[in-house]
């Protein structure tokens, strides 16, 4: 059985040499993330020929996704790089204090705005929640606070303000120059961070679109009112091309024990909304300096694959970890494991909805044929922008879709749908009479099939143009 599920894998210092990036593809790499927090644009550049080069030698479609850093607030630098908080002790954020001025009750920010957003009260969260500090006066570029969680805090952690709600607007000027990077390098999804709704979602993808892009775009969500209210989620989805969780900075606005229940609605609603969905975040954290991950691990992923994510994702394990092929070759593992089980097959997917398109109808139509008929053993969309088996990818089904078709942004962009795979495919080098045949010799020589097995195909009445995709069929090889 192949492998449905996807894996995201960012690359860093650990993961910058050729070597490297063919070992993280040879192990099941589908998406790799470039990470615009870190590295120049040139290091970006060179790390995506390399992932484009070594795709290419392996015959592997895989996509490239940028990731922009977004209004990550952070606090400046201490004079010795870092200080111990003790519990109950003042500490106070300044604006106003020089960069490399921060000591044991102080610290430049480098975001006036949290000050004026902040009230007393108010808990925040440094370095991902390791430290804690109260709100407890105000000032027009400062503000005074109580430690309630101390330990060390060094040079440049981020803050987060517990229940979230800081105005930060989703794209710093650094994202709007990352952007045009990004469309330079062609990726082929481009991730935002932070966004507060659909708003900063098309703002990015005009920013994009003026760029010259034509990456999908992710939302991040990773903010406490993004998922505090069903109706932005779902704007934010609505105008997304895919999904991300991302469970880091999401988990310290919310608190770690909302986390999973958060999770598993963005998931839901996301695949209902026909978005494929990704879930990072710490899901391999112990592979950063340990050959195997720990039992918490292997079960956070397997859940994630029996919630039906499109892909998981690792971060620091493939980025700057010691073990970062090892962290994608047990990844593949456990979600092989995990598909094994009766619950990634079965669905329910907008079974007691209405349908209000024909692609979408003959879509799922085929998925249901598929899975209910005996006897089929693969599914074939032939697709130009990959819309088609995008649909029928967000049904629960053993069985392989495969995408065939033309476009190499298509090829690679179905990289991340689950149980998709690419097929490239030129019908329009054929005679349209010798289409069906085709397509399914391509599969019998992959040996995909055998004489007696049934396909399901779904294709339109005119070939080679998106959209128009209103024809069924069911075929004996
Ligand atoms: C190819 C096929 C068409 C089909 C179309 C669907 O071009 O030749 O028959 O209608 O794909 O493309 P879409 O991008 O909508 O999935
Ligand atoms: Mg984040």
């Amino acid at each position: 059985m192949c492998r449905r599920t996807k894996i995201v894998a960012t690359l860093g210092p650990a993961t910058s040499s050729p070597e490297r990036i063919e070992a993280l593809i040879a192990a099941g790499a589908d998406v790799v993330r470039l990470n615009f927090s870190h590295g120049e644009a040139d290091d970006h550049r060179q790390r995506a020929a390399l992932v484009r080069q070594a795709a290419r030698k392996q015959g592997r479609f895989v996509a490239i996704l940028g990731d922009l850093q977004g209004p990550k607030i952070r606090i400046a630098r201490f004079a010795d790089r870092k200080v111990m908080l003790d519990v109950g002790q003042a500490f106070t954020l300044d604006a106003t204090l020089g960069n490399e001025a921060g000591d044991k009750h102080q610290v430049g920010i480098d975001y006036k705005a949290l000050i004026e957003d902040a009230r007393v009260g108010d808990i925040l969260l440094l370095d991902d929640g390791r430290v804690e500090l109260e709100v407890t006066a105000t000032h027009p570029h400062k503000l005074e606070t109580r430690v309630r969680i101390g330990g060390w805090l060094s040079n440049n952690k981020g803050i987060n303000r517990l229940g979230g709600g800081l105005s930060a607007r989703a794209l710093t000027d650094k994202d709007r120059a990352d952007i045009i990077t990004a469309a330079e390098i062609g990726v082929d999804y481009l991730a935002v961070s932070f966004p507060r709704d659909a708003a900063d979602m098309e703002e990015a993808r005009s920013l994009l679109l003026a760029a010259g892009g034509h990456a999908g775009l992710v939302s991040k969500i990773e903010r406490a009112e993004c998922v505090a209210d069903d109706e932005v989620l779902d704007g934010i989805i609505r105008a997304s091309d895919a999904v991300m969780v991302a469970r880091g900075d999401l988990a310290v606005e919310i608190g770690d024990a909302e986390l999973v229940g958060v999770q598993k609605k963005i998931i839901a609603r996301s695949r209902q909304l026909n978005k494929p969905v990704i879930t990072a975040t710490q899901m391999m954290e112990s592979m950063i300096t340990s050959p195997m991950p720990t039992r918490a691990e292997v079960s956070d992923v397997a859940n994630a694959v029996l919630d039906y994510t499109d892909a998981v994702m690792l971060s620091a394990e493939t980025a700057a970890g010691d073990y970062p092929v090892e962290a994608v070759a047990a990844m593949e593992r456990i979600i092989l494991g995990a598909e094994r089980h009766p619950l990634s097959k079965r669905s329910k997917h907008r079974l007691y909805e209405e349908f209000h398109d024909v692609d979408e109808t003959i879509a799922l139509s085929a998925m249901y044929a598929a899975n209910h008929l005996q006897g089929v053993k693969a599914i074939i969309s032939l697709t130009e922008s990959g819309a088609t088996p995008r649909l029928m990818s967000r049904l629960r089904s053993p069985l392989p879709i495969y995408a065939f078709c033309r476009e190499e942004a298509t090829q690679n962009r179905v990289a991340l749908y689950r149980g998709v795979q690419t097929v490239p495919f030129y019908s329009e080098r054929l005679a349209p009479e010798d289409v069906n045949a085709r397509a399914i010799d391509v599969l019998r020589s992959k040996g995909v099939v055998t004489n007696g097995d049934l396909v399901v195909m779904t294709k339109g009445d005119y070939l080679n143009a998106q959209g128009g995709t209103d024809v069924l069929k069911i075929m004996r090889v």
